[in-house]
């Protein structure tokens, strides 16, 4: 029911701040580090640092991926000593979770007084102009499974947290996103190399067909990606703003084939002109590329 529901929430929260002091028990900022962007957690001065496997949290589901349990970390970040939580690895919906599970930490935040919210991970670009290893500030997204009905936010209302009914049209913070372009110009990232984007969320775990590709693009998406987007209308149904970022470890393959000769064959198999995606590529960029991530948080957080 909407009370046990309601309770777990209070149960997790009540579980983290007994186990804290009470400059870590009050976090300002919540930071979801995703795929390869673990090391974002090094950021906290290793002395501050307090963590908590998931599995020990009341509610919280374990990952699984064996080997790959997550946990949250709560220290303090950045010049500024800024009192911020950590969730190192995440929940995907492809795991099989649903979108309640995946969003239950995101709640507890909101219960310990996060105000901002800082989403990361790994999507595959569908434009020309975004390049692998770039970091799109989201704008706005599109969530292929909310068309269908899968949203976090559908069944009872938690009216203790937001509305019924939740207005999306805001969802990206502005202050925020010019603090992302700020910060970027303060670490003399290549121009460009950071830009505004649109996030598809699509459910996976298989990446995309051409013609899935297409489509996506054609809706005005600039990038896709399995997560992210379920933390985020949760985040905003209870008032918390929201810093989207991710890195584009890949293009996706969307190249249409030439029309064939329906004669020949050996030119029907001469279409396979591109790479297609694969998993350890998206992983190997991110991790390459999370020193990137990890001082533009960073930076972001103490202008904040
Ligand atoms: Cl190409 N597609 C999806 N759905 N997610 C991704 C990706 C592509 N690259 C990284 N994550």
């Amino acid at each position: 029911s909407t009370d046990e529901t309601d309770e777990l929430f209070t149960v997790a929260a009540d579980y983290l701040r007994k186990r804290l002091t009470p400059e870590l028990s009050q976090p300002k900022v919540a930071i979801i580090c995703g795929s390869g962007l673990g090391g974002l957690v090094d950021t906290i001065e290793e002395t501050d640092k307090v963590e908590f496997s998931y599995e020990e949290i009341p509610g919280f589901v374990s990952s699984t991926v064996p080997g790959h349990a997550g946990k949250l970390a709560f220290g303090l970040l950045g010049k500024n000593k800024m009192p911020t939580v950590l969730m190192v690895g995440r929940f995907h919906f492809y795991e099989g979770y649903n979108l309640k599970q995946i969003t239950f930490p995101i709640r507890i935040f909101k219960l310990l007084g996060v105000e901002t919210l800082i989403v990361t991970g790994a999507a595959g670009s569908l434009r020309e102009e975004f390049e692998t290893g770039d970091i799109g500030v989201l704008s706005d997204h599109i969530s292929i499974p909310g068309f269908c009905g899968v949203n976090p936010l559908s069944g009872p209302n938690l009216p203790a947290f937001g509305p019924r009914f939740t207005a999306l049209s805001d969802t990206y913070d502005y202050e925020l996103r010019v603090k992302a372009f700020k910060a970027a110009q303060k670490l003399n990232f290549t121009p460009g190399s950071i830009k505004e984007s649109i996030y598809c969320f699509a459910g996976g775990p298989t990446y995309e067909t051409r013609a899935e590709a297409r489509f996506l693009k054609s809706t005005g998406g600039d990038v896709v990606g399995m997560s992210t987007v379920p933390e985020i209308i949760v985040a905003k149904h209870c008032g918390i703003k929201i810093l989207g970022l991710i890195l584009v470890t890949n293009k996706v393959v969307e190249k249409k084939p030439k029309s064939a000769d329906p004669m020949n064959y050996q030119q029907m198999m001469n279409y396979q002109d591109q790479e297609p995606v694969n998993h350890e590529e998206v992983i190997a960029l991110g991790v390459s590329k999370a020193k990137d991530m990890k001082n533009l948080v960073k930076t972001i957080i103490e202008l904040i």
